[in-house]
């Protein structure tokens, strides 16, 4: 989850930021790195509230903070590509929750038929257009729509789990 609010402050809701992260913190999740092609170069930003939405017509959803730089520019760009993050990207997944990082600087990545990024060695990819981008408090849902997408070979997923990160065994 973003940083942007201070841990022990209480909201107007009542609910301080870090019960809230810390209770919602045990609902685990995937990691995926979400990126497009800019106007000023690629961008991207992790995002665990990835979701898929319907298979007819086919949408996936994700929420993004409004203040996130790589969210601005991607909504600019009607364009996004969904990286699934494999159990070695851990890394990757700290770069890429990097506010003002440097985050393609050394990144493999080759371009999906947006033009988005495609990080090399990701599990799956699925590249989107953005159909529709409702409110969603400090955050926006963005629901796209899935133009092209597959998986490449690879191990298992990234999982996070009550702020970090681990690896799936069934
Ligand atoms: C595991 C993980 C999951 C995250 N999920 C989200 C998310 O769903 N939505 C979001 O806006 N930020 C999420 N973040 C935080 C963003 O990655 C981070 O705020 C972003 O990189 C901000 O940088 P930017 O301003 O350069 O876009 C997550 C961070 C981590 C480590």
């Amino acid at each position: 989850m973003p940083e942007f609010t201070d841990d022990e402050d209480l909201g107007p809701s009542g609910i301080a930021a870090a019960h809230y992260r810390s209770v919602l913190g045990h609902f685990p999740t995937g990691v995926v790195v979400v990126t497009a092609s800019a106007e000023h170069g690629p961008v991207g930003l992790s995002v665990n509230s990835f979701t898929a939405v319907s298979l007819e017509p086919p949408l996936v959803a994700f929420c993004a903070h409004r203040r996130s730089r790589s969210w601005v520019a991607m909504r600019e760009r009607r364009a996004f590509c969904v990286n699934v993050l494999a159990e070695d990207q851990e890394a990757l997944s700290r770069v890429f929750a990097t506010r003002g990082a440097d985050k393609f600087h050394g990144i493999g990545w080759s371009p999906a038929p947006s033009g988005s990024p495609r990080l090399w060695g990701a599990l799956a990819w699925i590249d989107c257009s953005i159909e529709a981008v409702y409110d969603g408090g400090d955050h926006e849902i963005c629901v796209g729509r899935v133009q092209e997408l597959d998986v490449e070979p690879g191990d298992g997923p990234l999982v996070f789990y009550r702020g970090g990160y681990g690896r799936f065994e069934a």
